[in-house]
Order: structure tokens, then C-alpha cells, then sequence
């Protein structure tokens, strides 16, 4: 096998990524490109993501952002040997634009097209700056729409749930308290920075789902945000100021205690000796801070992306892509639907 270029799209939210790799016939996937167009700043003033603003932006930025990422890779579009698309999860107008536009290119250009799972997405970014997985990992993917532990046996496949949240997602939980204290949306990094300034015991906020009667490896995250409010309006009604550094360190503490300690957990009672932790959240410090001690305490590797690879990009989408061409899986049809709530265990279609 001569080397590929695998071409990646992803449209799922608020990102319009288009990432280019090249698989190597000895199987390594090098990142040749990775350019991203967002509507964030369309959404700022919604307080989250609004469909219909973003399947507009997808559709505007599409060709442009193609564009770019070719200029950026050197190659042209006739190099492209495969297209990889998420076809879910995800907004549906959102994925639409993304899996049309793949389609056409596949079809003008005559190459392969390969539907396949955001999510899966998330954890193949990993691959793009540390190598490949080992044969077994656990991943906790942590954004603004989704908050779940994976069991990695094989990125061509088999991916298995082992928990995820019952109500909130983390980052969804960010981007509501940042809300409720008035910082601006995306809640993420200006909850980050207000919270190294804070006290992260200043508050005892509740720690979601840890009782000994609970899902050990579920999370929740509603609750948290719920006593973020009361506590805020019980300070304004007697009339005392709001100290937004302690309260973001101490939501802060909460998110970062929880979802570490159920990673280690799972990771120890499954016997899996590598963590991966991606998604938009990977990117909190005192996430990764936090992360960084205990798997180091139980003897776990830990595997953290760089900012630029946690967060929607096309660059995860092409890697998968990649990891699916290396391994042989048959293409999609070019009849390939989106589906919103694909489940995770599909990695592709
Ligand atoms: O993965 P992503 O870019 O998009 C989704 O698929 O959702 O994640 C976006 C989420 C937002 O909720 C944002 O507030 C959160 O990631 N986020 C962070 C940080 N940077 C982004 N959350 C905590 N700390 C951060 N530094
Ligand atoms: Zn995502």
C-alpha cells in the first residue's frame, strides 16, 4: 500500500473543521493539516449553541474552510484518496451541510467516503500527537454536549459505554454557571481563569452521583449547577457580593474531583493502564492538573491532547478516517444518513 491522503469533515455543532492526514504504509497518520471555522461568537449572546445559526455558518464557511486547509497541507483536491465525515452525534441541520458537502466531493472526485462517529472522533485526535493507542484504554470524552467514560479496544470498532451523564453535560455545566454569574459564554476558559485566582474550598458544592448507592461510573451534573444558583441568590438576598473567583474555583474543584475520581476508578476496577481524556473540558487545568496526580498515584498513563485537538476539529474526523482505511472497513454508500443520536458503540457506517 502506497501512502494516503485522508481528507476529514466535521460539522456536528458550532465547528466547521476540515483536517488532512497522511497514512503512511507502515501505518502511522501524520497531521498535514487542520483549519476550523466557528460560530461561537454567533451563539455569545443566546448563552449556547443555536441550531438553525449554526447549520446557516456550516454552510457559509464550508468551502472557504476547505479551501484553506488544502493551502495549508500543499496538496490539491485531486491528492485526496478518502473522505472521512461525522454523520452523528450531533445538531441535525448541522451534520447535514457536512455530510452533503462530503459527499459531493466524494462523488466529483471518485474516492471513498467513510461515515463516521464524533465521538470516536474525539478519542482517534489523541493518535494525531501521541501515536497509537494501546490495545486497550479508557477514554473520558468531556463537552459541552457530552460527558462519557469508553472502554478503547479497537478505534475501527469497538468502543464500549462504561458511564455517562444523566442530565448535564460537563461543559454544559460550565457554559449555565458561567451564565448565572455573568461570565461570557463559552463558560469554560473564563471559569478557568477566574478560578485560579478563587479558593476551591471556599464552597462545599455537592458532588454529583457519588454516593455509595449511586452508578459508579454515571455522572450529573444538573445538581451542581442548580446549587451554584441557589447559593448565588441566597448571597443577593442578604445583599452580600458575589465572590465570582471563589465560586468558580469551587464548581471548579467539584467537576474536576468528580470526573477524575470516576476515571481512576473505572480504570483500576477494569484493569485498563491508559487514560485519555478529550473533548472541549480536556482543555480545564485543573482538570488535567488534577488528572495528572491521581493517575500518577495509581500507576495510570495519561494522555491528554493538545487544546487544539480537544475541541471540534476535522483533523480527529480524517485521523479516524485514517484508522479505518489502515484496517480495511468497507466505505459507506453514498446514500450514508446523519443520525443525531448515533450511539457511541457505532464508530462508523
Ligand atoms: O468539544 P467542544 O469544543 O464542543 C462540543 O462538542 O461541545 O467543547 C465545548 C465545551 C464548552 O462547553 C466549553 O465551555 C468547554 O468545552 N470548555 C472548557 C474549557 N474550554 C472549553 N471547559 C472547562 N475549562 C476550559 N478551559
Ligand atoms: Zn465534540
Amino acid at each position: 500500500m502506497s501512502d494516503k491522503i485522508i481528507l476529514g469533515i466535521e460539522s456536528s455543532c458550532d465547528e466547521t473543521g476540515v483536517g488532512i492526514v497522511r497514512l503512511s504504509d507502515t501505518g502511522e497518520i501524520t497531521l498535514l493539516a487542520d483549519q476550523v471555522a466557528s460560530s461561537v461568537d454567533q451563539h455569545a449572546r443566546f448563552g449556547g449553541v443555536v441550531p438553525e445559526v449554526a447549520s446557516r455558518a456550516h454552510l457559509e464557511a464550508m468551502v472557504p474552510t476547505m479551501e484553506r486547509a488544502l493551502d495549508e497541507s500543499g496538496l490539491s483536491l485531486s491528492n485526496v484518496d478518502a473522505i472521512a465525515v461525522t454523520c452523528g452525534p450531533g445538531l441535525a441541520g448541522a451534520l447535514l451541510v457536512g455530510v452533503s458537502a462530503a459527499k459531493a466531493y466524494a462523488a466529483a472526485l471518485d474516492v471513498p467516503l467513510y461515515g463516521v462517529n464524533h465521538l470516536a472522533g474525539h478519542v482517534a485526535a489523541d493518535t494525531l500527537q501521541h501515536g497509537a493507542l494501546p490495545s486497550e484504554c479508557l477514554a473520558l470524552l468531556v463537552s459541552g454536549g457530552h460527558t462519557q467514560l469508553l472502554k478503547v479496544e479497537d478505534l475501527a470498532g469497538k468502543i464500549t459505554e462504561i458511564g455517562s451523564t444523566i442530565d448535564d453535560a460537563a461543559g454544559e455545566a460550565y457554559d449555565k454557571v458561567a451564565r448565572i454569574i455573568g461570565l461570557p459564554y463559552p463558560g469554560g476558559p473564563p471559569i478557568d481563569k477566574a478560578a485560579k485566582q478563587g479558593n476551591p474550598t471556599a464552597i462545599r458544592f455537592p458532588r454529583g452521583l457519588t454516593g455509595p448507592r449511586d452508578p459508579k461510573f454515571d455522572f450529573s451534573f444538573s445538581g451542581l449547577k442548580t446549587a451554584v444558583a441557589r447559593w448565588v441568590e441566597a448571597q443577593e438576598s442578604d445583599g452580600k457580593p458575589i465572590p465570582v473567583d471563589d465560586v468558580c474555583a469551587s464548581f471548579q474543584e467539584s467537576v474536576a474531583d468528580v470526573l477524575t475520581a470516576k476515571a481512576v476508578r473505572a480504570a483500576k476496577e477494569l484493569g485498563i493502564g491508559t487514560l485519555v481524556i478529550s473533548g472541549g473540558v480536556a482543555a480545564n487545568s485543573r482538570l488535567s492538573g488534577l488528572a495528572q496526580e491521581r493517575c500518577a498515584e495509581a500507576g495510570i498513563e495519561l494522555r491528554v491532547p493538545r487544546p487544539r485537538l480537544c475541541t471540534d476539529n476535522g483533523a480527529m474526523i480524517a485521523a479516524l478516517g485514517a484508522h479505518l482505511v489502515a484496517a480495511g472497513v468497507r466505505p459507506s454508500s453514498l446514500e450514508l444518513p446523519t443520525d443525531p443520536g448515533m450511539p457511541v458503540d457505532t464508530v462508523y457506517v
